[in-house]
């Protein structure tokens, strides 16, 4: 069975092929366009996705050696995502559909995120607890099945990628900025500076403050202390952003009882992250599964993965679907347009 998966729900256009649910290829061409905006501009983004989205395709089905008439369905994301965005990607998908004779499998990007997953050979068992960290979300979700998944604590404000990025960007440090932060701060010292972490009740999360405190921070700073000391700055950063995601993972693992723990989303590809839960797990006796790096950050292998299991039971879309840039975890995305 092969499927071909689209992701264009933000500013990477991505192609992936999947065989009987492996992928074979998996091509993500990500936009520098907005990095000299210091943060993606939608419509940029979707005239990208536009100009993009064809080469993309042609090299995931070259590396993959396959070509588009062997394919079975095809699998996009639907939301959410930037309205543009995503519908660039859904009228490819659906061209293809139309013109092809095969079915459309709309899939949420979050829940995508999360099966994410199961892409590596050493896969969670159901349930188990997921830390969703992405430039969007910031959330814990509890996955009881691939289609029911329950999220039991998110964000009050920044999702804690888009913290990550506003500090880089306070910094100078250009965008993207999780990646660059992560990079500085492997040589920095944690107790260089106490920034505030945020404590919020039950399992939920708050950036906004620690980003005001950041900037009143380096307000303070000559642009030559904050150069020089740019590697301890970021590394005490990091750990006032990562602190949360550290505590409520355990809380949450503790309060519903589990014994495996994951992480998924771009910020799962931080270096310190990824080394502190699996500390913590293997004191604790869980089991961790992070997923490559290649499939932290947005990326089409993962939209086929979640395909691929609606298309074991052929829960399929119609071709009427529309785009829901504001789609919600376990929401039902079947919608035909007007609703
Ligand atoms: O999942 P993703 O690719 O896109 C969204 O759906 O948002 O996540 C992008 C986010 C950005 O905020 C980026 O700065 C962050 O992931 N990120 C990182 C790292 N790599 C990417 N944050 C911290 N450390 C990293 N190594
Ligand atoms: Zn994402």
């Amino acid at each position: 069975m092969l499927l071909f998966a689209i992701e264009s729900s933000c500013d990477d256009t991505s192609i992936s092929i999947l065989e009987n649910g492996v992928p074979i290829s998996n091509v993500v061409s990500s936009q520098i366009v907005h990095e000299k905006l210091g943060g993606v501009v939608p419509e940029l983004a979707s005239r990208e996705h536009q100009k993009n989205i064809v080469f993309v395709a042609r090299e995931a089905l070259k590396i993959a050696g396959v070509s588009m008439q062997n394919m079975d369905a095809i699998a996009v994301t639907i939301g959410p995502g930037l309205p543009g965005s995503l519908m660039v990607g859904a009228s490819f998908a659906k061209g293809l559909a139309l013109g092809l004779n095969i079915p459309i499998i709309g899939v949420n990007h979050m829940e995508a995120h999360v099966l994410s997953l199961h892409i590596p050979k050493n896969k969670p068992t159901f349930p188990y607890l997921c830390l969703v960290v992405s430039g969007g979300h910031t959330m814990l979700v509890l996955v009881k099945n691939w289609d029911s998944m329950e999220i039991i604590g998110s964000t009050q404000d920044d999702a804690v990628g888009e913290a990550f990025d506003k500090c880089a960007k306070m910094l100078g440090l250009g965008y993207p900025g999780g990646k660059l932060i992560d990079q500085w701060a492997q040589n920095g010292s944690v107790d260089f500076y106490s920034f505030p972490v945020a404590k919020l009740p039950g399992f939920d999360f708050s950036y906004s403050g620690l980003k005001t405190a950041v900037l009143y921070y380096l307000k303070k700073q000559s642009p030559e202390f904050i150069q020089t000391h740019m590697a301890d700055i970021c590394s005490s950063i990091q750990r006032a952003l990562l602190q949360p995601l550290l505590d409520k993972s355990m809380l949450a693992m503790e309060t519903y009882g589990l014994n495996q723990l994951g992480i998924c989303g771009g910020v799962a590809a931080n270096q310190s992250l990824r080394k502190k839960l699996n500390h913590i797990c293997e004191k604790k006796n869980w089991t961790f599964f992070v997923p490559d790096f290649q499939y932290c950050t947005d990326n089409a292998a993962m939209i086929g993965q979640a395909a691929w299991y609606k298309w074991k039971e052929r829960k399929f879309s119609p071709l009427t679907i529309s785009t829901q840039p504001r789609l919600l975890v376990g929401q039902n995305m079947n919608l035909p347009m007007g609703f």
